[in-house]
């Protein structure tokens, strides 16, 4: 059992938000003991040295030791054409996405990428994620076990598309049920898997299917749901005439039951002030995803006045495959320029934050994992800062920690991405 298991002692510069909003630990010569899956204690390495005698100790000097990075919206079935230039959301969905989508219905190809995709998350850093599957039940099958022989938190789930999308792709109201239902009995609560009812967005669905998925939602209270919300103005426009009735996008959802604690829109580049305020009196969250928005020209997501809207919380997404980099570094690093574009620059804490404690808090999984305190699982990542040539040289010039992890951020990508351990275990 845990409290059995050896002790073993992280050391380096450690730097972490907390659940206490104002504060962040900044240890320049820090310590954390982690025992079995767990943080045992954090603190100046001295004092954990000291506390933990016989422990082993994993010394990383002068590098970052932070928690493991949370994906708040990511798709993993587009590996295969990230990248792909030239169109908006919709084309790009026509184009690109499906024919990518529709070779999941083999099964060997759901795990190869399934199993891809898992290595890449410990690649970048990332140790927890909300990932969309395709139509196909087998994806999401795929990908829950690679995430478990990995010991990875995620959430997945089949996506729910009746139409607007080619044949091949599309499910029945029914099947979606039926389908989601026995995903959700056979892998919700497994080790540190959890389902995630995955209905794409609002024009692949029939409100028929929306209304069984809200069911399920009704009768599973606690579990996350994950879609997109008002990506793009073509998308916004196209869901006002598919749903005459409802007075905007975010209606659409609520009239199902499906905006809630733990319900992560992925975008919301194009909200309106009362659809903000009421995602966030339903203590909703948004993913912001902004290397996916810069890349389609969908929009720019607006964070601090966003932020605004009390009960809101809201994470960082990569959203590939229209996200460009599967790294939080990456996703950053634009989300800064995107903060500038509005005129509310993102500061390195908070950007810290924004990629792990603020995306736990938007998966619902805070009191698990995102922040270096005691009792918490033992995800963490160890940065490097000298990566490579140019990060080195800057950073062997960084003054205070706030300089050195937005260098980190602006110049920074999987190279930087030294050791990660997951739940306790180092996988990299
Ligand atoms: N909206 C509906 N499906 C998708 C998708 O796969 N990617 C993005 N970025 N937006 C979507
Ligand atoms: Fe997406």
């Amino acid at each position: 059992d845990a409290a059995a298991a050896p002790i073993r002692i992280i050391t380096g510069h450690v730097v972490s938000p907390t659940r206490d909003r104002g504060r962040t630990i900044d240890l320049e010569h820090g310590g954390i003991a982690v025992q079995g899956d767990r943080i045992l204690a954090v603190g100046p390495a001295g004092e954990v040295l000291d506390k933990y005698p016989s422990a082993s100790v994993e010394a990383h000097g002068d590098r970052l030791v932070v928690p493991g990075f949370v994906d708040c919206h990511a798709h993993y079935s587009q590996m295969t054409m990230i990248a792909s230039p030239g169109l908006q959301l919709l084309e790009w969905l026509k184009n690109y996405t499906f024919p990518a989508e529709g070779l999941f219905a083999d099964r060997s190809h759901c795990a190869a990428m399934a199993n891809f995709f898992t290595d890449q998350l410990v690649a970048h850093g990332v140790t927890s994620a909300c990932v969309y599957a395709t139509v196909h039940p087998e994806s999401a099958r795929a990908l829950f076990r690679a995430a478990r022989s990995k010991s990875l938190r995620i959430m997945t789930g089949k996506v729910c598309m009746d139409r607007n999308a080619p044949d091949y792709l599309l499910d029945t109201p029914e099947q979606a049920y039926e389908q989601s239902l026995e995903l959700l009995e056979e892998w919700h609560g497994v080790d540190r898997l959890e389902y995630a009812l995955t209905p794409r967005f609002a024009p692949t669905s029939s409100s028929r299917q929306l209304e069984l998925l809200g069911r399920i939602a009704e009768e599973h209270p606690d579990i996350p749901i994950q879609t997109h919300l008002s990506e793009n103005p073509s998308e916004c426009e196209w869901v006002g005439e598919l749903f005459p009735d409802e007075s905007d996008y975010t209606a659409v959802y609520e009239r199902f039951g499906l905006v809630r604690k733990r319900s992560v829109f992925g975008h919301a580049t194009h909200v309106s002030e009362s659809e903000l305020d009421r995602l966030g009196a339903a203590q909703a969250s948004l993913a912001h995803c902004p290397t996916s928005n810069l890349f389609l020209g969908s929009g720019l997501f607006r964070l601090k006045e966003n932020r605004r809207a009390p009960g809101l919380r809201i994470g960082l997404g990569s959203d590939v495959g229209a996200g460009t980099s599967l790294s939080p570094l990456a996703s950053l690093n634009e989300a800064y320029k995107v903060s500038r574009s509005v005129g509310e620059p993102l500061e390195s804490f908070e950007a810290l934050r924004l990629a792990t404690l603020d995306g736990a808090e938007a998966l619902g999984t805070d009191h698990a994992v995102g922040s270096l305190e005691p009792g918490k699982e033992a995800d963490v990542v160890v940065l490097d800062p000298e990566s490579t040539p140019v990060l080195r040289q800057r950073t062997d010039y960084a003054q205070t920690t706030e300089e050195l992890l937005f260098a980190m951020m602006l110049l920074g990508d999987d190279r930087a991405v030294h050791s990660v351990y997951v739940a306790g275990a180092k996988v990299r």
